[in-house]
């Protein structure tokens, strides 16, 4: 019997940052479950490769752009419009760190993480409106799910201020989003990660085990699996009526602190 509630399939959905960590999980979960799926980065021949491997599981296609730069989502957005009319799912996961502290970050340095992080994700679903709107009905909205952190829901005990900051505006964003486009049948949520192995979280190292033992209750980082099933709910009519919610997915970590 397939599981009507959590069905995907036929979907349209862009990933973006889909070629490493967090976002390569999601789009393999995606593609596996019959979502022609859109990836996006900034190195053309690694989104190609990327994509390449995982349409042999469906239906993958990589897009090139750079987000970090004031045009980068109008040239995503467009190259998304000349292949698809219509846009089920949209994912901001793209993200950046910089390491600076509080007396060496760059001015820069926190531009970067911010334009990545943040204005990337709303101008994004400002261009593919048109598409989102032409994919919603009232029984089955549009979606937007935006990968926050944890770092915007508590204060780390090490500098990242542009990162926690971007982060914190990145849920409030979502619920702004949330308030003004439910009247166009589009939902747009946000999911707080805690460590999940990617280029950005080294979760073999020492220090990020240490902390995952100390802090989250239930002693591990995520797994492919545990992103996999959120995205799913809220992809699917299971999740239909979610709207403007920041969900922490970090094994207890924010609600023990
Ligand atoms: N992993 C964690 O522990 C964790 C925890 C909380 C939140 N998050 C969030 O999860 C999301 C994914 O991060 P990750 O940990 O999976 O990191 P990752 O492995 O470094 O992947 C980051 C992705 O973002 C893309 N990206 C970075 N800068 C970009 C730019 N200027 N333009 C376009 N794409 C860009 C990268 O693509 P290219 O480099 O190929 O261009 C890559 O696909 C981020 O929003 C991050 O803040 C991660």
């Amino acid at each position: 019997m397939t599981d009507e509630l959590f069905d995907i399939r036929g979907k349209v959905a862009l990933v973006t940052g889909g070629t490493s960590g967090i976002g390569l999980m999601i789009a393999r979960a995606l593609v596996r479950r019959g979502v022609s799926t859109y990836i996006a980065g900034r190195d053309g021949a690694q989104v190609q490769e990327t994509a390449a491997g995982l349409a042999g599981g469906g239906h993958c296609s990589g897009l090139v752009a750079d987000l970090a730069e004031a045009e980068g989502p109008q040239r995503l957005a467009a190259q998304l419009a000349q292949r698809e009319p219509q846009l089920h799912l949209l994912v901001n996961n793209a993200g950046a760190n910089e390491t600076g502290t509080i007396d060496s970050l760059s001015v820069a340095d926190w531009d970067k993480v911010l334009n990545v992080n943040l204005r990337a994700g709303f101008f994004l679903v400002q261009q593919l409106l048109p598409q989102l709107r032409a994919a919603a009905t009232a029984q089955d909205p549009a979606r937007i799910i935006n990968i926050g952190s944890i770092g915007g829901l508590h204060i780390p005990n090490w500098d990242a201020f542009p990162y926690g900051a971007s982060k914190a505006a990145l849920h409030h964003l979502t619920r702004a989003l949330a308030k003004r486009l439910g009247r166009d049948h589009i939902v747009a949520n946000a999911i707080a990660p805690g460590p999940f192995p990617s280029r950005l979280t080294d979760t073999d190292s020492a220090a990020v085990k240490k902390s995952v033992q100390t802090y989250i209750p239930l002693g591990r980082s995520g797994e492919p699996a545990d992103i996999e099933g959120l995205v799913v709910f809220l992809a699917s009519r299971a999740g239909a009526y979610v709207n403007g919610a920041t969900i922490p997915l970090d094994g207890g970590y924010i609600a023990a602190l």
